[in-house]
């Protein structure tokens, strides 16, 4: 299956060129309709994975223009082409909740622009296309990859806070996944009916209690505070799991990956 992969030097899309024999995109950030069209028409691609995107929050509301080309129009484009994609969208469409949760995919409460623009791409990529993936991943960490831009994740976070104190929430409720998994688990993604799917690692632990595992696990002195109330992102990921793909749980995760890393050993 010849696999083209958008943001292919990104915090996901690095590791999936890890996990998957893929063609990777060149940067899509000044590009044009006609050029994605041309691109995707030369790469003969039978499965298009999108990672491209205007990540962080804070970027898309100070730049609004800008993510709604990188967030809605760029995805719809390649989604145009006929193409079969698989396309990454957020947990933050929960971010209106407060509490409560696990939610379903269908309930859906967007509290910034970034998941206001992801739920519009979802929608109209399905009225295009039904066939086409919508993947909404929750916050993934890794540790730093060599040449690569190191961006704040949950692991990075408590490391940086070694010998200090760091405030996570006794109350707030959202699966944290291992983006090594994200990466393995996209060769079955890339098969899976036409739909949104939460993706990624399910919990029943807060993310303070999910903050002191990592820390014994990685052998961390560190003072864990509490940080009040939270939004709760949490997903319910039975319909991803009724299509056959299971993630570790948020904890199982972790202790994988400082397995696999040596930490705290
Ligand atoms: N990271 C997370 O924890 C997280 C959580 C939930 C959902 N997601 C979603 O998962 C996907 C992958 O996230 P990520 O963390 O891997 O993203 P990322 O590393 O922030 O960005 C991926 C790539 O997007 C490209 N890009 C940046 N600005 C762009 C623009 N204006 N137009 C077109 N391309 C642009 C860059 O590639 P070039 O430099 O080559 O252009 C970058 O390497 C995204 O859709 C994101 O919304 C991520």
């Amino acid at each position: 299956m010849n696999i083209l992969l958008t943001g292919p030097n990104g915090f996901v899309g690095a590791r999936i060129r890890d996990a998957l024999t893929v063609i990777p995109a060149p940067s899509l950030r000044t590009l044009g309709e006609d050029e994605v069209r041309r691109l995707v028409d030369r790469a003969e691609p039978d499965v298009i994975i999108h990672t491209a995107a205007v990540s962080d929050i804070g970027a898309c509301a100070a730049d609004p223009e800008g993510s709604r080309r990188a967030n809605v129009d760029l995805p719809l484009w390649l989604v145009g082409t006929g193409v079969k994609c698989v396309l990454y969208s957020t947990d933050q469409v929960y971010s209106g909740f407060g509490e409560g949760g696990p939610f379903r995919e269908d309930e859906i409460s967007p509290a910034n622009l970034y998941a206001e623009e992801k739920l519009e791409m979802e929608r109209r990529a399905l009225e295009l296309n039904p066939d086409t993936v919508l993947l909404r991943a929750t916050w993934m960490y890794d540790m730093p990859r060599y040449g690569s831009p190191n961006r704040g994740n949950f692991l990075v976070n408590l490391l940086r806070a070694g010998g200090g104190e760091i405030a996570l929430s006794s109350t707030e409720m959202r699966g944290i996944t291992y983006v090594r998994e994200v990466a393995e688990h996209m060769k079955e993604a890339v098969s899976l009916p036409g739909g949104v799917y939460n993706y990624g690692s399910g919990t029943d632990r807060s993310v303070m209690e999910l903050g002191r595992l990592l820390a014994e696990e990685a052998g961390l002195r560190i003072t864990i505070r509490e940080a009040g109330p939270r939004r709760n992102l949490w997903m319910d990921t039975g319909r991803l799991n009724a299509a056959g793909i299971v993630f570790r749980s948020s904890a199982e995760g972790l202790r994988q990956c400082c397995l696999d890393y040596s930490l705290g050993r």
